[in-house]
């Protein structure tokens, strides 16, 4: 049960947009970012495996050297919290055995009565070569991002999510590679600048019957 109604639902959908222009003397009250943070390690994975890491960019410097490797768009800098979001480059028996693990003392469970589980994910996996691997890992953290952008919106917190990065540059600037991570997408996060116009502008979506198929 939820004591969210539809309509309160789909108000705060539909007032959310890609933010072009975040207003950077407001910040995300500290409760509500940990609420943000919390939805994110909330995310659902395939199997369960989580095969992320989250990066709060708290440092303005560093944020700039991003900025520069983002197509120059401001929101780097402006917004209140900025994020990375990293893939694992790669997922294998070491990362399965972690996660079962963890999974077995949370669940008070034997680790070899998850034999099943393991065998099951082992054989997912091990039909990936290392690009499908990365390529799967780097599919998880869209989950993330969307479940992230829902939950902003249902905030009130103004989000916009940004491929319009470079990977190579950001995993440089946050030594991903050595830690096993590759960068998958940003997301800056905080409250709109009154003049952006795009916060306006009609939302552009096809319309219902072109996109979904009810049988
Ligand atoms: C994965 C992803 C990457 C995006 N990258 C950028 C970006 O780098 N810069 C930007 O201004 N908008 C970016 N957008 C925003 C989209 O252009 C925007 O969500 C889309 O046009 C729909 O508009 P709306 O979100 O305002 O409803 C991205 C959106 C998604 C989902």
């Amino acid at each position: 049960m939820s004591n969210f109604s539809a309509p309160d639902f789909l108000k705060q959908l539909k007032w959310r947009y890609a933010t072009k222009q975040f207003d950077a003397s407001k910040k995300i009250p500290q409760d509500l970012w940990e609420a943000l943070e919390d939805s994110l390690i909330l995310t659902p994975s395939s199997f369960g495996l989580q095969p992320w890491h989250f990066f709060v960019i708290e440092n303005l410097e560093l944020r700039e050297k991003l900025q520069a490797h983002s197509w120059g768009q401001a929101q780097v800098t402006e917004c209140s919290h900025f994020l990375v979001l990293a893939s694992r480059r790669s997922v294998g028996e070491e990362e399965i055995d972690q996660f079962l693990k963890h999974s077995a003392k949370l669940r008070g469970e034997e680790i070899e009565s998850l034999t099943p589980y393991r065998d099951m994910m082992s054989g997912f996996i091990g039909h990936m070569d290392e690009s499908q691997k990365a390529q799967w890992a780097k599919l998880q953290t869209y989950i993330a991002l969307g479940q992230l952008m829902t939950s902003a919106a249902t905030l009130g917190i103004d989000a916009c999510p940004m491929e319009g990065i470079d990977a190579n540059e950001y995993d440089a600037l946050l030594g991903l590679p050595e830690k096993g991570l590759k960068t998958s997408v940003a997301c800056a996060l905080g409250y709109r600048a009154e003049s952006d116009k795009y916060a306006s502008a009609a939302k552009v979506r096809f319309e219902k019957d072109q996109l979904l198929t009810r049988l």
